[in-house]
């Protein structure tokens, strides 16, 4: 997958795994990974899907509506390509941490769904669920942290309750933090999760 890997300085410092929103790159989060863990080594993503042009981790039939079987196999596609980068890069792959925005954090929604060793915690900017129906493994002790928006349209605040219960039900241990706004990333969400993040990884 096209991705960029920056060194941490830190190497008990997580590494971010960075997934962008609809239309983005893996340009995008570099900013955000600065304010969440300045040491860690970042592997930034993007997705192998592309709608009108625009890059995507899975497709979708409609707004909101997953392409199920697509999101299978792109989720195992992500979960390989982390697992190779790991070995090509030589960082702890027991010590992913995913930050995703919208589309982006869908992904990594559905890789705690189906990988219970995927990952190591995740903060998810705006998500929904990827899948409804299914079993989720053990997720006992996963940090999570959700960002929302009460006023998010495309990723509703029902979504967001359900993501949230669904997660706790598999014993993960979720943050919900809400905004007054919509489907955008605000400042107060990267303020909120950074202190979550120095709470859950800081020694
Ligand atoms: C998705 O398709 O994953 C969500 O609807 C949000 C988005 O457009 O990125």
């Amino acid at each position: 997958m096209k991705h960029i890997f920056k060194e941490g300085t830190d190497p008990n410092a997580p590494v971010l795994l960075l997934l962008h929103g609809t239309g983005g790159t893996e340009h995008d989060l570099l900013p955000l990974a600065e304010a969440l863990s300045p040491k860690s080594a970042v592997l930034s993503v993007r997705g192998n899907v592309l709608e009108n042009g625009m890059p995507r981790f899975f497709r979708r039939l409609a707004e909101g509506v997953f392409d199920e079987e697509d999101l299978l196999f792109r989720t195992q596609e992500l979960y390989d390509f982390v697992d190779s980068a790991a070995v090509q890069y030589g960082f702890n792959r027991e010590r992913v941490v995913a930050v995703g925005y919208s589309n982006g954090a869908n992904i990594a929604g559905s890789l705690l769904f189906h990988h219970p060793n995927a990952l190591n915690g995740a903060v998810l900017y705006h998500p929904m669920v990827p899948r409804r129906g299914v079993s989720l493994p053990d997720l006992e002790g996963m940090p999570v942290f959700i960002g929302a928006g009460s006023n998010d349209r495309m990723c509703t605040p029902a979504e967001t309750e359900d993501l949230s219960a669904l997660l706790q039900s598999a014993g993960a241990e979720v943050q919900l933090f809400w905004d007054h706004m919509g489907h955008q990333l605000t400042a107060n969400e990267v303020k909120a999760s950074t202190a979550w993040f120095a709470k859950h990884y800081t020694a």
